[in-house]
C-alpha cells in the first residue's frame, strides 16, 4: 500500500522512497522522514518535539512543522498567514481526522477558536518516486478571511548543516545556468513577480548535503506546479534544520475567501533520489513523459519555422518557395510564425486580430496550407493570445480589457498591452477567436507565444479583491487554452514567452513543447539546453538550427539541435547547395535517432558548466542501443582531458561505440575514459554524433 497509518505516523511509499509525518506530543503535524523507503515500519522514527530554547523560541519555532501556519512564538517562515474579519491576525490548525485512498493521504486541521478547515493532500507518485502535495482552505464561518500567504508545501530534505542548493537562474536570451551555493543560517528566496514563472528563476530546486554528483549521491529535488508568480524559500534555521518552502508568492498577493468558500493551491511535487543529479533528472523526464504531457508517446516532427526566413513580410508565394524548400530538406511540418494575421505589418500593429490578412494570402490561408500539404507536410500557425497592439480593432473595441491602473500611463512592452485574462469577457474572446481560425483551416500545430512581462497589473473592474489578479490570470490562461486543447484535438502545441520565460510544469499539462531560448546560438545552446535538462525531457526542448551564431560549424549547430526536438528555423533560400546537403543529411540521422532523443534516458556525461566541453548520451530505455553527443567549444589547458566515460549501459551486455574499437561490455565502456581530445579528436567548435548499439550475446565470450 502506497500509504500506511502505523504506530502515530502515515507513511507514505514509492517504488523506492518513503515520506513519513505524524502528529508530535505537542500536538503539532510534524514531519518524520524523507529518504529511501526502509524494511519496517518501525523503522521510522517517532515525530520530533523539540523544547524551548530560552524565553525567545518556543517549542513550535524549532519543531519541523509540516505546513507552519503563523501563530505562537514562530519566526521561521509560515506556509500560511493570514487575517480575521475580526482583525486577529494568526490561525492555529491542528489535527482532527485523516482520510486515506490508494496513494493518497488527506490531513484535516481546524482552528480551536475560528470555523477554518485546513486539509493537507498528499500523493505518492509510486512509480516516479515522487511525493506530490497541495494544500485547501475552507471557511465554515460566518465572516470572511483573508488569505495573505498560502504556499503548496514545505519540505523537509535531511541534509544537516550541510545543505546545498541547485537552482537555475537567468534572463531573456541567456536562461537557465546551473548554480550550486551552500546555504548557511538565513533565508534565499527565488521568485517570480512577473505574472509568468519567468527567465530568472525557475520553480525548481535540488538539495544534497554537498556531497552528491551528477551518477552519485542523495538528493531531494521538487518542482511547482504552476505558471504564475511563484515563490521558494529555502531556509537553514539558527538550529541548523533546512526548510525548502514552495508555493504561489505571497508579493502583492490577497484572497478573499468568502463564507463557504474553499481556495486550493497549485501542486508541489518532489523527490528522493540516491543517484544523483542525473538520477533526480531521469526521474523527472519519465515522469513528465508519462503523467505530465498530454501527448506521451508523440514522435515529434522535423519542423520548418519561416520567422528568421521573412519575419512581418509574409507572403503566400514567398512562404510556398520556403515550404518547397524545407520539404526538400526532409522536414515534416511548415510553419508561419508572427506575420500572417490581420494588420500585421510590423511589431506595432495587428496583435489581437486573430484574422488571415486577405493581403497576404489573397487566395485565403486555407489555399495556402493545402499547397503545403501537397509538398507532404503538415501545417503550424503562431499566436500571442494574451496581448495586444494599441493599434488594432481588439484594442480600439475594448481599451478597458487590458491590466491598467486608471490614473497611469499604460506602458507598452514589445509595442504591445497585456490582456487581462483573468476577465470571462476577454477568455471567451481568445477562445472564441483562435478556435474560428484552428476550425477552418487544416492547422496540426499551433506556436503559443508571450512577449512581455507585466506592469500596471491594475484590474478596475474586478469583482472582489484586485490582488487576486495574480492567481486569476493563470487559471483564465489555463482555461482558454484547456478548452481550445479539447476543441482541436489534432493539435500539437508548442509554449513559448521570449524563449524560456514560462517554463514549468503547467505550462507542460498544456502544450507538448517549449521554445526553451530565444538564444539559438549553438554554442550558447548547449549551456542552456543542459539547464533545461535538469526539469524535463528532450522530448519537450525545441531546438532549431537557426542564423544565430553563424560562426559555428554547420554540422555544429545541427548536433546541438539534434539533442532536442529538431527543428530548422534559417533563411534556408540563402543555403548553398552543400549545406542544402548537409543539412538534409543530418535531418535524415536525426529520424533516425529521434526515439533514442525522445524518449530514452538522458545521461549527462561533463558536468554542469565545464568550460568548453559538453558531452551527453541518450540510451533506450531497454538499453539496446543509444546515441551520444559531445562538443568542444574551447581548447585550452583541459584540452587533453576532453575525455567521457559512458554511462548507464549494462554491465554485461556488449556493446559498439561508433569511432571507437571493439565489442566491449558495458562494464568495459563504462569504466575506460574515451578520448575526445588531443591528436586528431575534436577542434574548437567540433562536434560528433555516434550510435552505440548492443551486439547479440556470443556463446562462451565470458571471462
Ligand atoms: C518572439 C519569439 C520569436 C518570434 C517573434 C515573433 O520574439 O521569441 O521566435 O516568434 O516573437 O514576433
Amino acid at each position: 500500500m502506497p500509504v500506511i497509518a502505523h504506530n502515530g505516523l502515515y507513511i507514505l511509499t514509492t517504488q523506492r522512497t518513503a515520506y513519513a509525518l505524524g502528529v508530535n506530543r505537542d500536538g503539532l503535524l510534524t514531519h518524520a522522514g524523507w529518504g529511501p523507503r526502509l524494511p519496517f515500519p518501525d523503522d521510522y522514527p517517532p515525530p520530533a518535539a523539540p523544547g524551548a530554547w530560552g524565553p525567545f523560541n518556543n517549542p513550535a519555532h524549532h519543531t519541523p512543522e509540516e505546513y507552519p501556519a503563523w501563530e505562537d512564538m514562530k519566526f521561521i517562515e509560515p506556509c500560511l498567514k493570514v487575517s480575521h474579519a475580526d482583525g486577529v491576525r494568526d490561525l492555529a490548525p491542528r489535527f482532527r481526522s485523516a482520510t486515506m485512498a490508494d496513494d493518497t493521504l488527506r490531513l484535516h486541521l481546524v482552528d480551536a477558536v475560528y470555523d477554518i478547515h485546513l486539509t493537507l493532500h498528499y500523493r505518492a507518485v509510486a512509480d516516479h518516486d515522487l511525493i506530490e502535495r497541495r494544500a485547501s482552505i475552507h471557511n465554515a464561518g460566518r465572516h470572511p478571511l483573508r488569505l495573505e500567504r498560502m504556499f503548496s508545501a514545505r519540505w523537509h530534505p535531511p541534509v544537516g548543516d550541510r545543505a546545498r542548493l541547485s537552482y537555475l537562474h537567468g534572463r531573456w536570451f541567456d536562461e537557465m545556468h546551473l548554480t550550486r551555493e551552500p546555504l548557511h543560517p538565513g533565508t534565499k528566496v527565488l521568485e517570480s513577480r512577473r505574472l509568468t514563472s519567468g527567465h530568472h528563476h525557475h520553480p525548481w530546486f535540488a538539495v544534497d548535503a554537498g556531497d552528491a554528483d551528477e551518477d552519485r549521491g542523495e538528493v531531494w529535488y521538487g518542482l511547482l506546479d504552476w505558471s504564475g508568480n511563484w515563490k521558494l524559500t529555502a531556509e537553514v534555521t539558527d538550529f541548523f534544520a533546512t526548510y525548502i518552502s514552495i508555493g504561489l508568492n505571497d508579493w502583492d498577493f490577497a484572497w478573499e475567501l468568502a463564507p463557504g468558500a474553499t481556495f486550493e493551491t497549485p501542486p508541489a511535487l518532489a523527490g528522493y533520489t540516491p543517484d544523483g543529479f542525473g538520477g533526480a533528472s531521469r526521474a523527472l523526464h519519465d515522469f513528465v513523459r508519462q503523467q505530465v504531457l498530454p501527448h506521451p508517446d508523440l514522435v515529434h516532427k522535423v519542423y520548418y519555422n519561416s520567422w528568421e526566413a521573412t519575419g512581418f513580410d509574409v507572403t503566400h508565394e514567398a512562404q510556398l518557395a520556403l515550404a518547397r524548400q524545407a520539404a526538400a530538406l526532409g522536414a515534416e511540418m511548415f510553419m508561419i510564425d508572427d506575420g500572417w494575421y490581420r494588420g500585421r505589418f510590423a511589431q506595432s500593429s495587428g496583435l489581437g486580430d486573430w484574422e488571415p490578412d486577405p493581403q497576404k494570402f489573397p487566395g485565403g490561408l486555407a489555399a495556402f496550407i493545402a499547397g503545403v500539404n501537397a509538398l507532404g507536410m503538415d501545417f503550424g500557425l503562431w499566436f500571442e493570445p494574451e496581448m495586444v497592439n494599441p493599434d488594432s480593432q481588439l484594442y480600439r473595441e475594448h481599451p478597458d480589457w487590458v491590466l491598467h491602473f486608471p490614473t497611469r500611463e499604460r506602458r507598452l512592452g514589445r509595442d504591445a498591452l497585456h490582456l487581462n485574462l483573468a476577465r470571462e469577457d476577454v477568455q471567451a474572446y481568445l477562445i472564441e477567436a483562435v478556435d474560428r481560425v484552428l476550425a477552418t483551416h487544416n492547422i496540426r500545430y499551433v506556436n503559443w507565444d508571450m512577449n512581455r512581462n507585466v506592469s500596471e497589473p491594475g484590474w478596475p473592474q474586478a469583482p472582489g479583491e484586485p490582488r487576486e489578479l495574480w492567481v486569476r490570470y493563470v487559471y483564465g490562461l489555463y482555461h482558454v487554452w484547456h478548452t481550445l486543447r479539447a476543441r482541436h484535438p489534432q493539435v500539437i502545441w508548442q509554449s513559448c514567452s521570449g524563449g524560456g520565460g514560462r517554463i514549468d510544469l503547467g505550462m507542460l499539462r498544456l502544450s507538448d513543447m517549449i521554445w526553451i531560448s530565444d538564444n539559438s546560438g549553438a554554442a550558447h545552446r548547449l549551456g542552456i539546453q543542459q539547464g533545461y535538462s535538469q526539469m524535463f525531457p528532450a522530448t519537450t526542448m525545441q531546438t532549431w538550427v537557426t542564423d544565430q551564431q553563424t560562426e559555428v560549424p554547420f554540422d555544429f549547430r545541427f548536433h546541438a539541435a539534434m539533442c532536442g526536438l529538431l527543428g530548422v528555423g534559417a533563411n534556408i533560400t540563402q543555403w548553398s547547395a552543400a549545406e542544402m546537403e548537409q543539412a538534409r543529411h543530418w535531418i535524415s540521422v536525426y529520424k533516425s535517432i529521434r526515439h533514442l532523443v525522445q524518449q530514452g534516458d538522458l545521461y549527462r556525461l561533463t558536468p554542469a558548466g565545464m568550460p568548453g566541453f559538453t558531452a551527453l548520451a541518450y540510451l533506450s530505455k531497454d538499453r539496446q542501443e543509444g546515441v551520444l553527443f559531445a562538443f568542444c567549444t574551447y581548447i585550452g589547458q583541459h584540452e587533453p582531458s576532453l575525455t567521457v566515460r559512458l554511462r548507464g549501459l549494462l554491465p554485461e551486455v556488449r556493446y559498439t561505440v561508433e569511432g571507437f574499437a571493439g565489442v566491449r561490455s558495458g562494464t568495459a565502456w563504462m569504466s575506460a575514459p574515451l578520448q575526445f581530445g588531443l591528436y586528431g579528436g575534436l577542434g574548437i567548435f567540433g562536434s560528433t554524433v555516434r550510435r552505440i548499439v548492443a551486439v547479440i550475446p556470443e556463446e562462451g565470450n565470458h571471462v
